[in-house]
């Protein structure tokens, strides 16, 4: 039921002396620690934004979300609001017990009286929610692989809000909108969901919008959880406030959602204006291929370019909540203006730069035109993928003890000091068994160990702008694959294999320590007496026989600026 006009809408929290109270008893039921996603989900279903669900779905609820986007009431409700969990959990609870559920931190925000527990058909949801059963989709390959196996429904007390640290201000319940509202008296609002910052075009589009439906503006975005790969919400919410000054303040309004996407196209766009109902909004903004989950497994697209404005349509009435379409707005070269697509003048250059293309300007550091987005949000954006001469990397050396690693590591961090420009630290291994080592020994359990400290520290070195040189043995495969991946998550990996063969490594034996080894005094020496298994694909192979130190530094900066990471 929809609840009329600017009237506050029910949430699920108690008065904070009950409140208080269940907190306490709390403290001795079973508890469930939510997921980031279970999280958002919760938040809304306390503040009202899923008015009228009253907490996670029930089976019979699920069922008829699932198949026809009905509660088991009738009422109009597309998305499953499950609480999964694993069977080992699941078998300590009945129904008719109440758990407690409580953030990462372990603070309890809600109780869950459990009517419910089943296993449900996970394929028959994917099939029918999100339109296939295809790992490419996000919300299916959740579904899968990080949702447990059982669900848990029934009723939610709220005892608290979920706390967030970040634009506390910015921040809304329902409630709080719609008292806004009623302050400023907006009778008629129009809101635009995002999840991507904000250029010329959506300004341009979001105008229209308001002025179409002759009503005031909500830009609404999403600073839950967004598709995988999206920007950071930090990093959007600065861009938002960076072009707020450019709206018309009277008449425009922002504020942050903390919803949880599904990326499920025509049902998300209905659950979406359901929400925005439940904010107090009149309208709402629908584009072409609204909340689309990109490509399949095929390459094919999940649903068709138009089809989340038909179900919303079909639905409007319901919903409360008046469509507006999102027209997709190019700019035209000869009118310095921007058209709706389908009304650019006849023989008119149109310009459009796509995601893709934006996102390898910005990667490679190259011109953002004042035409396509605001040199506010620009810089916001290369502040957060600055080009790749100026992230951070790490160069990782491996290779046998005396090949001359930790050599020509010295003489590449040099070489990259003259050059400055970025923090350069070297982790080389006898200094971190040293100091962040010192209790290893040469074991294949502490090796690993030792390696892993280092990729952690080379990560953070590589997230944080600055360059790792790292210049460890690092004798096994998977370890070097899985400091790889540490790293990779933040910037560039560079192995680089130092590939003195071990006769030539014991001929110098700088440090007698081959000598020690063949007599048996050091045990577990790595190519005398311990396995080096040989990188297969490193970004580099250096030989040292033969080639000087310097030459050896030189191939790596060679490497480097070919990977752009380095600018000659
Ligand atoms: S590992 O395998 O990556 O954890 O090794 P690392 O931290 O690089 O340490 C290698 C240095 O320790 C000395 N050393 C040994 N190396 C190999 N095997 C055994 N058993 C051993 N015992 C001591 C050796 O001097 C290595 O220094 P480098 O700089 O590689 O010559």
């Amino acid at each position: 039921m929809a609840v009329p006009g600017l009237a506050p809408i029910s949430e699920l929290y108690v008065s904070s002396e009950s409140a208080q109270k269940l907190k306490h008893e709390a403290g001795a039921m079973p508890s469930w620690d939510l997921s980031p996603r279970q999280l958002c989900d919760l938040e809304l279903l306390m503040n009202g934004g899923f008015h009228p669900l009253k907490g996670f779905l029930t089976e019979a609820d699920y069922d008829g979300v699932v198949e026809s986007m009905r509660l088991a009431d009738g009422s109009l409700w597309p998305m499953p609001i499950t609480l999964d969990v694993p069977e080992e959990f699941a078998a300590k609870v009945e129904p008719g017990q109440d758990i407690a559920l409580r953030d990462a931190e372990g603070v309890i925000l809600a109780i869950l009286s459990v009517t419910d527990k089943w296993i449900p058909d996970k394929v028959r949801e994917a099939e029918k929610v999100f339109g296939a059963d295809d790992l490419a989709h996000p919300a299916v390959n959740y579904l899968h692989n990080r949702a447990g196996k059982v669900y848990l429904g029934g009723p939610v007390t709220g005892i608290q809000q979920p706390v967030h640290y970040d634009f506390k201000a910015r921040r809304d319940t329902p409630n709080e909108l719609r008292a806004y509202f009623r302050k400023v008296g907006w009778t008629k609002v129009v809101a635009f969901q995002t999840r991507n910052p904000l250029h010329r075009a959506h300004q341009e589009l979001t105008f229209r919008a308001a002025r179409e439906a002759q009503a005031n503006l909500l830009i609404h975005p999403v600073v839950g959880m967004t598709k995988p790969g999206d920007v950071d919400h930090f990093t959007r919410v600065r861009c938002y406030e960076a072009v707020l000054d450019k709206y018309p303040a009277a008449t425009t309004h922002m504020s942050l959602l903390n919803l949880a996407m599904r990326m499920a196209g025509p049902r998300e766009a209905v659950w979406h204006g359901l929400i925005r109902r439940n904010h107090g909004v009149t309208h709402f903004i629908v584009g072409r291929d609204h909340a689309g989950p990109g490509k399949n497994s095929q390459g094919k697209d999940f649903y068709g370019p138009y089809d989340a404005q038909e179900l919303f349509k079909q639905h409007q009435a319901e919903i409360g909540v008046t469509m507006v379409d999102f027209k997709h707005m190019v700019y035209v070269q000869e009118k310095a203006q921007y058209f709706p697509a389908n009304e650019v003048p006849e023989g008119c250059t149109v310009l459009d730069i796509s995601g893709t293309e934006l996102r390898r300007r910005l990667r490679e550091g190259l011109e953002i035109p004042e035409w396509f987005s605001f040199p506010e949000v620009v810089q916001q954006l290369r502040r957060t993928s600055p080009p790749r001469d100026k992230q951070g990397f790490t160069v990782f050396f491996t290779g046998l003890s005396g090949s001359g690693k930790s050599t020509i590591a010295n003489a590449l961090m040099v070489k990259l000091m003259e050059m400055g420009g970025r923090p350069v630290t070297l982790l080389d291994g006898d200094v971190v068994r040293k100091h962040l080592s010192s209790e290893l020994g040469f074991s294949k359990e502490h090796r690993d160990l030792n390696i892993k400290r280092i990729g952690y520290v080379a990560s953070e070195i590589t997230k944080n702008g600055g360059i790792a040189i790292c210049a460890p043995i690092a004798p096994y495969t998977a370890t070097r694959r899985a400091v790889r991946e540490m790293i990779e998550a933040f910037g560039a990996f560079v192995e680089v294999h130092v590939a003195t063969s071990v006769e030539e490594c014991e001929r110098r034996d700088r440090k007698g320590l081959y000598k020690l080894a063949r007599e048996g005094k050091i045990k577990e020496f790595t190519g005398i007496s311990d396995p080096y298994e040989v990188p297969e694909k490193p970004e580099l192979r250096v030989e040292t026989e033969g080639t000087d130190v310097d030459a050896c530094a030189h191939q790596v900066i060679l490497k480097l600026e070919s990977m752009g990471l380095i600018r000659a």
